[in-house]
């Protein structure tokens, strides 16, 4: 049985992962700061318990801003082989603009979206080496992207969303060597709390689209940018 660990799995697109991967049979360590109020995740834990498939949701507490939390979550699961790395959770952040900058909130959510994806790939690497599929996959945004970038506006959000590229494009060299390969997705507009009740395509959507490309990607594709629907963005 294959098995995937993804961040923030509590709601959202994580959550939607999490649904997908234990219907298709994998074994899920589905991570979130709370398990305790996590009711999707525990529910979807106890059905496929009950259930006659192979695929199991495991909950594990896992603020990805705490070092020493992600070191000890890679303790407890040091005899597990990851076959994928999902680095999903990640934050909005204040959203002002040039002239209000709110420079004290900005550090937070590079501590979210740039480092911790970078701490997770230090904490599991082990795991995702010994695995059969040996693949990290970072949620960035189109927001991240350099090239797509004509309008401004977000620029916390947007920096840390393109340093995370830019770690992610590292890891894809550095980690070549022990076979693994690392990729980064737009999850598209996604109606999430993040994404708003306006955007244009669900958390199922975004992620039946992203598990596809998923499926097919081999190391020669490590270090791309992907869309959710399997479209190649520009950095
Ligand atoms: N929705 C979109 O349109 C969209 C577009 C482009 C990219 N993305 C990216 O897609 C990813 C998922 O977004 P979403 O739309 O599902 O957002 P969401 O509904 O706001 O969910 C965010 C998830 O990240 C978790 N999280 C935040 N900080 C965390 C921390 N320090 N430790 C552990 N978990 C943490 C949240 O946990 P709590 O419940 O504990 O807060 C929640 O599970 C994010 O990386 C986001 O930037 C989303």
């Amino acid at each position: 049985m294959p098995s995937v660990l993804i961040t923030g799995a509590n709601r959202g697109i994580g959550l939607a992962f999490a649904h997908s991967f234990a219907a298709d049979g994998w074994r899920v360590h589905a991570c979130c700061r709370d398990p305790d109020g996590a009711e999707d995740l525990a529910a979807l834990s106890v059905v496929m318990a009950s259930a006659d498939t192979a695929g199991a949701v495991m909950l594990h507490r896992l603020d990805v801003t705490d070092g020493s939390r992600i070191a000890g979550l890679s303790r407890e699961l040091a005899d597990e082989a990851i076959d994928v790395l999902v680095n999903n959770a990640g934050v909005m952040g204040p959203g002002t603009g040039f002239g209000e900058m709110d420079y004290d909130g900005w550090l937070p959510v590079f501590e979210t979206n740039t480092l911790a994806p970078m701490r997770m790939a230090e904490g599991f690497v082990e795991q995702v080496a010994k695995s059969g599929r040996k693949l990290i996959v970072n949620i960035s945004s189109i927001m991240g992207s350099l090239g797509e970038n004509a309008d401004g506006g977000a620029i916390i959000y947007r920096s840390s969303k393109a340093a995370l590229n830019m770690v992610s494009k590292s890891l894809s060299a550095e980690l070549a060597p022990r076979g693994i390969t690392v990729i980064v997705f737009h999850p598209g507009w996604v109606s999430t709390d993040m994404g708003g009740p306006d955007a244009a395509v669900t958390p199922g959507e975004s992620v039946e689209g992203m598990r596809a490309v998923i499926e097919r990607v081999t190391p020669n594709d490590s270090g791309r940018f992907f869309n959710f629907d399997g479209h190649e963005i520009q950095w």
